[in-house]
């Protein structure tokens, strides 16, 4: 996206992971600090800091129309809504413009992208069951332009249940998210689905409406379980109901290297889908965890983070993968 690559005063120097150091008179403050101290924390502070200046100067291409991706995993607590609001704020901080729709009554995502969500707020619910336009309810991000949210409230609780007697329930919201792409939402570059911890009637409402499946997995015992379910009900989707759903991509999230329960996880995951998967791995990171308590994403909370380095890296792999084609039906 070329509007985005501006000169940074930061990006041509030491740019390029494992870029050599530059003399102490025109290093700046942080290389001189690690440089000094050898310690693995440091070297490690260095890498996530190179790579965050690397990311700076690259390139985010957007995608030739609009990316519907559903982020689903009905295991409970694997990082769906950690990685929705994450990529999707990184995607729009370089530009992009971006919705991210809050399906899951618990409404972390609209928590976390600091959006009003208490009860009897214009919502997803109203969206689903009253017909109401999807750009009356969504509502823009305080810390990122380009970055909106349809919240869910606690309202949405009920809707598995209320759905099952509407006319065309599996379709509701295709309905009104293609009214809102073909109306004031056309300039949209991605939206995102935060899915439920199930596979009930909103999942099932996301991937009918979805082109793609982004699934988080937690790399801990049990990652796997449940993964064949999931698969099956992506292809009753495809089957019966959405031609073009797939599962384009697959992360791994609160990825502690140092054990190997974690490493082995990553090795099966991969094997089993080695296309899907990203080679980047999100950490585990309190930064991550604590930022949702300030109604921000890590992008926003602490861009120089780990976490946020991390997500910023997939929302890059996300976007060169949409733009080469492959995910973009
Ligand atoms: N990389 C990370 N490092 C540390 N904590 C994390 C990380 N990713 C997620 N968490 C924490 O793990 C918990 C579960 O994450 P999250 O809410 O994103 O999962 P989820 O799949 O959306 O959960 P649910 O199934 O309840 O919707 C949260 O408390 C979150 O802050
Ligand atoms: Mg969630």
């Amino acid at each position: 996206m070329s509007n985005e690559q501006t000169h940074h005063p930061m990006a041509s120097e030491g740019a390029a992971p494992g870029a050599t150091g530059v003399s102490r008179e025109t290093s700046d403050p942080f290389d001189r600090l690690v440089e000094d101290n050898d310690s693995p924390l440091a070297a490690e502070m260095m890498a996530t800091e190179r790579h965050r200046r690397a990311l700076e100067s690259a390139t985010f291409p957007r995608p030739p129309r609009t990316r519907i991706i559903a982020v689903s995993n009905q295991k409970g607590g694997v990082g769906k809504t950690t990685t929705s609001v994450n990529v999707a704020a990184a995607l729009a901080k370089r530009g992009a413009n971006v919705l991210v729709i809050d399906a899951d009554p618990q409404g972390n995502a609209s928590t976390a992208l600091g959006v009003e969500h208490r009860s009897g707020t214009p919502s997803i619910y109203e969206v689903l069951l009253d017909d109401v336009p999807m750009h009356k309810v969504a509502q823009r991000c305080p810390d990122i332009d380009t970055l909106w949210c349809v919240p869910a409230t606690i309202d949405l609780a009920g809707a598995d249940i209320e759905l099952v007697s509407v006319v065309r329930r599996e379709f509701r919201l295709h309905m009104a998210l293609q009214a809102l792409l073909e109306g004031p939402g056309k300039d949209l570059d991605y939206v995102f689905i935060d899915c439920p911890p199930s596979l009930g009637l909103l999942t099932l409402n996301a991937m009918v409406v979805a082109t793609e499946v982004l699934i988080p997995i937690q790399c801990e015992y049990y990652a796997l379980e449940g993964l064949t379910q999931l698969m099956k009900t992506v292809e009753m989707v495809r089957k019966h109901l959405n031609q073009d759903i797939h599962v384009s991509t697959i992360v791994l999230t609160m990825y502690d290297s140092r054990t190997n329960l974690a490493r082995e996880v990553a090795t099966e995951v991969r094997s089993h889908f080695p296309t899907q998967t990203l080679e980047q791995t999100v950490p585990r990171s309190v930064r991550v965890s604590e930022a949702p308590g300030f109604g921000q994403t890590v992008i926003t909370h602490d861009p120089h983070s780990s976490g946020a380095v991390a997500y910023m890296a997939i929302a890059r792999d996300i976007a060169v993968r949409g733009a080469a084609g492959a995910e973009s039906k």
